[in-house]
């Protein structure tokens, strides 16, 4: 994607301060991959997906796992995949929804990366997680129910994250922005007046 001219600017300065990889968190049908892959982008680092990392070492995919092994199964996996991302090269790292639900995976994400959450609005939520029927835990239920009853759950240990940015399902561009205003914003607090 071409980025406006502030978004370059704003990207370079980030760069130069970046040390730790960029942890993108959040429920599903947030849009984590989506922007995770334009930051990556925009720093000219690598992207990895835990999702998509479970799936190649399983060589399966998330329903296929959750289906013959559970999922208790399938954290086990998450765990593993993301202790080897997260000690590897600095990147930009989209987290499956429940991953830092699991205490260490949590407490890494919070130690050795900047985490940012992505906080979408639950009809943006529905919309995309409805599209496709790739989310085993939306099969068991009202999505609509279960995402609440998630959000209830989760969200207060989402709230430990470094940056927040709420989505209320626009274009991609304008997340792209609120995620490089948020990690500018972070990495220069300091040199704030
Ligand atoms: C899950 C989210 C999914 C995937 C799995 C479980 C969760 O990833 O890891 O289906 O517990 O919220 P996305 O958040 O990328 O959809």
């Amino acid at each position: 994607m071409n980025m406006n001219n502030s978004n370059e600017s704003l990207a370079t300065l980030i760069r130069a301060r970046l040390e730790r990889p960029i942890c993108l968190i959040g429920l599903m049908g947030t849009g984590k991959t989506r922007l995770g892959r334009l930051l990556a982008e925009a720093f000219s680092l690598p992207f990895f997906d835990s999702d998509e990392e479970i799936e190649k070492a399983a060589g399966m995919d998330i329903s296929e796992i959750f289906e013959r092994f559970g999922e208790s199964y399938f954290r086990d996996g998450e765990t593993r995949v993301l202790r080897r991302l997260l000690d590897g090269p600095l990147c930009v790292l989209a987290t499956g929804g429940g991953a830092v639900m699991t205490p260490e995976t949590g407490e890494a994400v919070w130690k050795k990366t900047i985490s940012l959450w992505i906080k979408a609005d639950l009809p943006v939520m529905l919309e995309r997680t409805g599209r496709t029927d790739r989310r085993p835990l939306l099969k068991n239920g009202n999505p609509e129910e279960i995402l609440r009853t998630l959000m209830e759950k989760r969200y207060p240990v989402y709230s430990k994250a470094d940056i927040m940015i709420e989505s209320h399902g626009g274009p991609v561009e304008v997340m792209l922005n609120k995620a490089l205003r948020g990690l500018h914003g972070f990495l220069y607090k300091e040199a704030a007046p």
